[in-house]
């Protein structure tokens, strides 16, 4: 009798039969190699090519859910840091894996709010993109040329520098971010002020005119920093694994974020909530949404901010963002795409086609309403997932390096390509 924590594999090619352990509800896929039909055969290997099904680590830090719809960093519901937490906190929660007390908030807070400047070579750099220059372009760019300000962080076996290239990326990312929405609008650049908040700072560095101070109000200052938890972590995503995979080779950590950053970019990641206001604006008004539901179900496009790899469930932080909606709105007045968003998710909830698909909004479906209501631009929004997400990048890029017997990050592939052949000269090709 085979013992209870393992899988049993027939091999039907060879009538053999091998016992598999599994650990914490996985099997090994090295285990699989022993599975050859033939002593010289290279052993079974899994075919998962979006890694759909394998786990590429063993990981501490977010917990999902996807079919009941929970969210956890460090085992702490989203829900709770969202209303009682700061996101600084989180990122050092993160990061760190338990709640900061007092005096390591305070200095975790005032470590991030000495590195907020950039060196003034940095700006010169920036001033050669194009003046409509995407700000998501500008910002992988210039995140990837921080590597060459601080070549100190190329030592990442050291706990003492990766401390520090943490404050510098979670510090630098809202100036950066300032920086190229301001390049793209003409308008100088702010310097970021220590007095304010982080989110407060960001926001000064974006919307500051000719004030002498620019003072953010309260209730958005707050509104944006629940949606910086909300986009702190979300565990193996495409773009931490991007993280994950680019600090495996040892590469410093501003260019890994600057990947991550980029894998964050398209339009089936983080550049969704893009994509959601303008595939509301096309849709106009409320009396189009059959029609809209009707053609994403012949295949004619994408629901935006609807559908997860993960959440087979309405995504907790959709809510979340929806609730801080009406707040928000009580202060700039009502984004009248939330209506017609509330519509679209309205006929879809009750539509066979997304129902069996268990296609619910994702966290992208309202975070680009309340921006927009915010004062942001459609094309800043990516790069406002961009900042909170950095923390979420450096926690599972620290947990990576720091584990026991870390490698490269190398996949294997299924070769279907042509036998050996000889190379025919270019003339004699026919
Ligand atoms: N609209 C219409 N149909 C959809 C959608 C959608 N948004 N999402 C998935 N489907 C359908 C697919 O066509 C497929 O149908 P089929 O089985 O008949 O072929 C089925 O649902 C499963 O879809 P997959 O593409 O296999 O799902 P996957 O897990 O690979 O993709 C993804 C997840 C990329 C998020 C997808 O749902 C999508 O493209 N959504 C729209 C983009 C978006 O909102 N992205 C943001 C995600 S959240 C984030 O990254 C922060």
């Amino acid at each position: 009798m085979p013992s209870q924590d393992t899988l049993t594999i027939r091999d039907n090619r060879t009538d053999k039969d091998y016992e598999i352990e599994i650990v914490d509800g996985a099997i090994r896929a090295l285990d699989l190699r022993k599975v050859k039909v033939a002593e010289d055969d290279f052993g079974l290997m899994s075919y998962d090519p979006a890694f759909t099904n394998t786990a590429s680590c063993r990981s501490e830090i977010t917990m999902i859910d996807g079919e009941r719809g929970i969210l956890r960093h460090r085992g702490y519901p989203i829900e709770q840091l969202a209303t009682q937490s700061s996101y600084l906190e989180v990122a050092y929660l993160l990061i760190y894996g338990h709640l900061p007390n007092e005096k390591q908030l305070a200095e975790w807070e005032e470590n991030i709010t000495l590195h907020t400047m950039l060196h003034e070579n940095t700006k010169k750099f920036m001033e050669g993109f194009h003046h409509d220059a995407h700000p998501m372009g500008v910002l992988v760019s210039t995140v990837a040329a921080l590597s060459t300000f601080y070549p100190d962080a190329k030592d990442i076996h050291n706990e003492e520098s990766r401390k520090l290239q943490t404050y510098r990326l979670i510090a630098k990312m809202p100036t950066i971010a300032a920086y190229a929405y301001r390049h793209r609008r003409g308008l100088p650049y702010v310097y970021p002020d220590n007095g304010l908040s982080y989110t407060g700072n960001l926001m000064s560095m974006l919307f500051k005119m000719q004030r002498d101070k620019f003072v953010a109000n309260p209730v958005l200052e707050k509104a944006l920093d629940i949606l910086f938890i909300l986009h702190a972590d979300h565990e193996q995503n495409c773009s931490a694994n991007a993280m994950r995979s680019i600090g495996s080779s040892h590469a410093d950590p501003y260019v890994a974020t600057a990947g991550a950053a980029a894998a964050l970019y398209g339009p089936l990641h983080g550049g969704a909530n893009e994509a959601v206001l303008k595939m509301l604006r096309e849709i106009g008004s409320k009396k189009n949404v059959p029609k809209f539901i009707k053609d994403v179900k012949e295949g004619k496009g994408r629901l935006m901010g609807f559908g997860h790899r993960v959440y087979k469930n309405y995504d907790p932080r959709a809510k979340i963002i929806r609730d801080t909606a009406e707040q928000v709105f009580e202060v700039t007045g009502r984004n009248p795409l939330i209506d017609l968003a509330m519509e679209v998710e309205r006929i879809a909830l009750e539509d066979d086609y997304f129902v069996k698909r268990k296609l619910y909004p994702n966290v992208d479906f309202y975070s680009g309403i309340i921006y927009e209501a915010m004062g942001f631009h459609s094309r800043a929004f990516t790069v406002l997932f961009a900042i909170p997400r950095t923390s979420g990048w450096i926690a599972q890029w620290q947990e990576m390096l720091t584990e026991e017997g870390q490698r490269i990050a190398r996949p294997r592939q299924v070769y279907l390509g042509s036998e050996p052949r000889n190379y025919v000269p270019l003339g004699k090709r026919g």
